[in-house]
C-alpha cells in the first residue's frame, strides 16, 4: 500500500489534482486496486483517472463518491452494459431523492428519516408535495446567477448580488413599505377571485392589477418569482417570471452523478463512456411514439397495418403506444372489448415476422383506460387484460402513465394526459401576445420541473408519489401525448414533442432517432 499510495498521489497531482494521502478517496482506492497485480496497476491507475476526468467535478478536491463511480466504471463488467441499454422504469420504480437545506445536498430517501411512500399516505403527504417541489426550485433558482453574489470572494452575507430573494416571512412583519423584493411563491386563490402567494414561511395576499407576465401558463399552483413591493398587507406585483430552468449538465456539475433518473445503473448513465459509444455507434436505433391508438376502430388497425409494412424492412428499437386504447366510453364490456382488440393488434404484429422478432413495444395508459380513476401515477393495464397480448408478443411492456425510458445515456419521460389545454384553461391571466402555446407549456413544465403544474383538484396525484412526477434534472426528451396539434420544441438542452392524437391528427406520430437526436414528423396519407 504505500508504494500505491505514492503511485496513486504522483498520477493524479499530475492531473493537477489534490487528493490528500489519507482522504476517503484514497483509502477507498487503495482497497479497489487491493486486488489489482503490479503489472496492471499503472495501467488500472490511468483508467480510473480517465473516468474521474470525464466526470463533473465541483471542485479540485476529489471526493471519494467520485472515485467510488470511476472504480465502478472501469470494473463494469460487458454484461452489466448490455442490462444498462435500454430501460423502462414504471413511475413506481423512480427512485425519491429528499433535498436536504443543510447539506445542500439531495439524499436517497433511505438516508432520511421520512417513511416509505403509500398510496393513501397521511395528510401530512400533501404538505411535504408542495415544500418538496418549492424546495426544488429554490436551490435552483438560488445558484442561477440572477441571484448569487456578483463579485468572487463576496462575503455571503453581503448583498453583492443582483436581486435579492426573500422568503414571505421577511415582508409580513413590516409596517413600512418594502420596497424591490423578489420572492419564490406558489400562486394559490384561497378566496374566489382573490389571489396570494405562498411559500413555506407564510401567506401574502398577491394586488395583480398592474403585473406583466413573462412568457408561461400561469396557472394556480405554480411556482412564481414575483417582483414588487409590500406595503398595507398586499404584495403589489410588478412582474411574474418563472424559476428559471437549468439545462441537466449543470445540475450533475453541482450534484454530480447520482442516479436520480432510475434504473439499474448505480450512478447515473451520462457518466458512462461505453454507453455514450453505443448509443452514437448505433444509427439505427429509432423510436416510434403513437398516441390515442383506438385499437376498436378498424381505420385505426389498417392505419396500423400500413405503418408496420412500411417499416417491415427497417424494424423500428421501439413503438410507444399511448392510450386511450378505446374511442369507446366506459362501459361494462370494456375490459372485454380492450382484451379482444389487443389480441386484434397482437395478430397483425406477428404478420410481420421482422417487428415482430426485432421491435419492443410499450404501451402507456390513458386518462380513461381501464384503471383506478384518474389519479397520478396510473398503474399499467391489469395483467388480465393483457396476459394474452403477452404471450403473443414477448417483447411487450404495459408500464405506468408517466413513465420514464432510459436508453444508453439518454433519459426519456412520456406522459399521456391532456395537459395543454388543462393548463390553458387554468391561467391566472391566458398569455395576450405571443399565442405560441407550445413554447409557453414547455418552458412551464421545465421551469416547474413537474408534469402537472396544477391544483389537486384539477389534475389529481397520489400524494406520496409526487416525486414520480418530477421533471428535474430535465431529461433529453419528453413526450407529451396530448391531444393538441403535434409540436416539437427545445429548451433548455431538452426536447419536448407530442405525437397528436393519431385518429384527431389524420394520423400523425412522432420518430425519434437517439443516434443525432432528432425527431421526423410523420403522416400516414389516407387509403
Ligand atoms: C444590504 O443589506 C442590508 C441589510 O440586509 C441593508 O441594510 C442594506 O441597505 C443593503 N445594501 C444595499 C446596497 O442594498
Ligand atoms: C438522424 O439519423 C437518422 C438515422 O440514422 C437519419 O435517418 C436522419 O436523417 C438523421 N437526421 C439528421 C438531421 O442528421
Ligand atoms: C380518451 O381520451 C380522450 C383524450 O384525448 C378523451 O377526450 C376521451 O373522452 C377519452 N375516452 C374515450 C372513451 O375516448
Ligand atoms: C382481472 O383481475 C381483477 C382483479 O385483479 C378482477 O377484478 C377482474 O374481474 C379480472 N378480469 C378478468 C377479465 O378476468
Amino acid at each position: 500500500p504505500p508504494r500505491m499510495r505514492m503511485a496513486l498521489c504522483v498520477a493524479f497531482s499530475l492531473k493537477a489534482c489534490i487528493l490528500g494521502s489519507i482522504s476517503e478517496a484514497s483509502k477507498y482506492l487503495i482497497e479497489a486496486l487491493q486486488s489489482v497485480n503490479e503489472l496492471e496497476l499503472e495501467d488500472a491507475i490511468e483508467n480510473i483517472i480517465d473516468a474521474v476526468e470525464k466526470q463533473p467535478l465541483s471542485s479540485n478536491m476529489i471526493e471519494r463518491a467520485t472515485v467510488e463511480v470511476a472504480v465502478q466504471e472501469c470494473s463494469q463488467s460487458v454484461d452489466e452494459t448490455i442490462e444498462h441499454i435500454f430501460n423502462i422504469i414504471g413511475a413506481f420504480d423512480v427512485p425519491r431523492y429528499v433535498y436536504n437545506s443543510e447539506r445542500k445536498k439531495f439524499l436517497p430517501l433511505s438516508m432520511t428519516n421520512h417513511p416509505a411512500p403509500n398510496l393513501f399516505g397521511p395528510a401530512r403527504d400533501k404538505a411535504e408535495l408542495f415544500r418538496e417541489r418549492y424546495t426544488i426550485l429554490q436551490q435552483r433558482t438560488h445558484r442561477h446567477e440572477l441571484f448569487t453574489p456578483s463579485a468572487i470572494g463576496a462575503h455571503p452575507d453581503d448583498n453583492g448580488s443582483k436581486f435579492q430573494l426573500k422568503t414571505i416571512e421577511t415582508l409580513l412583519g413590516n409596517t413600512a413599505k418594502v420596497g424591490e423584493v423578489i420572492v419564490l411563491g406558489m400562486i394559490t386563490q384561497l378566496k374566489e377571485g382573490k389571489f396570494f402567494l405562498e411559500d413555506p414561511t407564510g401567506v401574502v395576499q398577491l394586488d395583480l392589477t398592474l403585473h406583466q407576465f413573462h412568457s408561461g401558463l400561469y396557472t394556480e399552483s405554480c411556482f412564481v418569482l414575483a417582483e414588487g413591493w409590500y406595503e398595507d398587507q398586499v404584495f403589489h406585483v410588478n412582474a411574474f417570471g418563472f424559476p428559471p430552468t437549468e439545462p441537466s449538465a449543470t445540475t450533475r456539475a453541482y450534484y454530480g452523478n447520482i442516479n436520480f433518473f432510475g434504473g439499474p445503473s448505480s450512478t447515473s448513465v451520462k457518466a458512462s463512456a461505453k454507453l455514450k459509444q453505443l448509443e452514437s455507434e448505433n444509427e439505427d436505433a429509432m423510436f416510434v411514439f403513437v398516441s390515442d391508438v383506438w385499437l376498436d376502430q378498424a381505420e385505426v388497425l389498417e392505419k396500423l397495418h400500413t405503418m408496420f409494412s412500411g417499416y417491415s424492412s427497417v424494424p423500428p428499437t421501439c413503438f410507444f403506444f399511448c392510450g386511450n386504447f378505446s374511442s369507446a366510453p366506459y362501459g361494462k364490456n370494456q375490459i372485454q372489448s380492450l382484451k379482444g382488440s389487443l389480441k386484434a393488434l397482437a395478430d397483425i404484429i406477428c404478420e410481420y415476422p421482422s417487428i415482430h422478432k426485432s421491435s419492443r413495444f410499450v404501451f402507456v395508459p390513458g386518462p380513461e383506460d381501464p384503471g383506478p380513476g384518474s389519479i397520478l401515477p396510473r398503474p399499467p393495464l391489469a395483467e388480465n387484460i393483457t396476459s394474452e397480448f403477452r404471450e403473443l408478443v414477448p417483447y411487450s411492456v404495459f408500464t405506468t402513465n408517466p413513465c420514464r425510458v432510459q436508453y444508453c445515456t439518454q433519459e426519456i419521460i412520456i406522459f399521456r394526459e391532456d395537459l395543454v389545454n388543462k393548463m390553458c384553461r387554468n391561467c391566472v391571466r391566458f398569455p395576450s401576445s405571443n399565442l405560441d402555446i407550445p413554447n409557453h407549456f414547455v418552458k412551464t413544465i421545465l421551469s416547474q420541473g413537474h408534469l402537472t403544474p396544477l391544483p389537486l383538484y384539477v389534475s389529481p396525484v397520489f400524494w406520496a408519489y409526487d416525486y414520480a412526477l418530477r421533471v428535474y434534472p430535465v431529461p433529453d426528451l419528453i413526450v407529451i401525448a396530448d391531444k393538441y396539434d403535434p409540436f416539437t420544441v427545445t429548451n433548455s438542452d431538452c426536447l419536448c414533442i407530442n405525437p397528436g392524437s393519431f385518429p384527431r391528427s389524420g394520423f400523425s406520430f412522432k420518430v425519434f432517432y437517439p443516434s443525432n437526436k432528432t425527431v421526423e414528423d410523420s403522416k400516414l396519407q389516407g387509403l
